[in-house]
């Protein structure tokens, strides 16, 4: 399912380190640690009625995997948060949209890796866009999975949101060849760790599982996932889940703040069964937080 220009975002006002700009004009600079070694670290938010979702989970995140990088001069969240308001307003936007918040280590005095070499101070994006969610939540999408394992903290730990995503590049374009909406990602070790773009949840028996947070992101709409189905008297593990496993589940579904909560309806050619009880009762649990959890400016 590949998005299409959405006309309502052709003269987006776009939030770069100092001020607001014209999409056209909205730019970084190429000494930029992000231009040069994919050095930022980013949310993904969705508004709601003019609420942002979940808005203080995803912020300890930002600070969270900027502390991991040892970013100096990180903004406080209530800055944060004005510039966010700041440009939904400038833009005139309340719903339908997803936004794109990056935080870089901002620029280098020349060339080189060395975070030695940025003195000018981080870089704040805050770029909205009209984005209903991204996948078809009522018939659902097919996955393959990847020969690229996703990170463990052995090699770049996943707990870190950072915007070097090659890793999970190189698995969609797998995916893309062999015409499926998504790549699964394996572990290590051969367990599935999540969609190159999402956290995954399996539905076997009443009960819900979901890969351990070691080597995918801890999303938060998994988070969230994970805290519903307490409220409504379901059983949720986190648990190594095999192929195996998943193919022969009662309901596969994956989550996250662009497609918020996509039934997966084949995996490897294999058709998965659409569980409906528990995916509904979740789907209605998360309709019924949305209010709750919208931070307003
Ligand atoms: C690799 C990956 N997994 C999962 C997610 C979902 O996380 P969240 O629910 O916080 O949006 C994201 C979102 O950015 C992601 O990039």
């Amino acid at each position: 399912m590949l998005q299409k220009f959405d006309e309502r975002n052709k003269d987006l006002m776009v939030y770069v380190k100092d001020g607001l700009y014209h999409r056209d004009e909205a730019k970084v600079s190429v000494f930029d640690s992000v231009v040069q070694g994919g050095d930022a670290v980013w949310e993904g938010l969705r508004v709601y009625n003019g609420g942002i979702f979940c808005l203080d989970r995803h912020l300890e995140r930002l600070q969270h995997s900027a502390k991991a990088m040892a970013f100096t001069d990180v903004p406080e969240n209530d800055w944060i948060k004005a510039k966010i308001f700041e440009t939904l307003k400038a833009n005139d936007m309340t719903n339908d949209v997803h936004i794109r918040l990056t935080l870089t280590r901002g620029e280098k005095i020349t060339s080189g890796m060395d975070p030695r070499l940025n003195s000018m101070g981080s870089c704040l994006i805050v770029l909205p866009e009209y984005k209903p969610p991204v996948y078809d939540n009522d018939h659902g999408i097919t996955v393959f999975t990847s020969s690229i394992r996703r990170n463990s903290p052995m090699h770049v730990d996943s707990k870190i949101h950072h915007t070097n995503l090659i890793n999970n590049i190189l698995a969609k374009i797998q995916s893309n060849v062999a015409g499926k909406d998504a790549a699964l990602m394996l572990d290590a070790y051969g367990f599935a760790s999540e969609l190159n773009g999402t956290n995954i949840f399996m539905v076997s028996k009443g009960i819900l599982y979901t890969p351990f947070a070691d080597a995918c992101l801890h999303g938060i709409t998994r988070g969230l996932v994970m805290e519903l189905a307490g409220d409504i008297g379901v059983r949720c593990y986190e648990k190594n889940l095999s192929l195996t496993e998943l193919y022969n589940a009662d309901g596969v579904f994956c989550t996250g703040t662009m497609g918020e909560l996509t039934p997966i309806v084949e995996i490897d050619g294999r058709s998965i069964t659409v569980e409906k009880d528990i995916f509904n009762q979740l789907l209605k649990a998360f309709e019924g937080v949305k209010d709750q959890y919208c931070v307003y400016e």
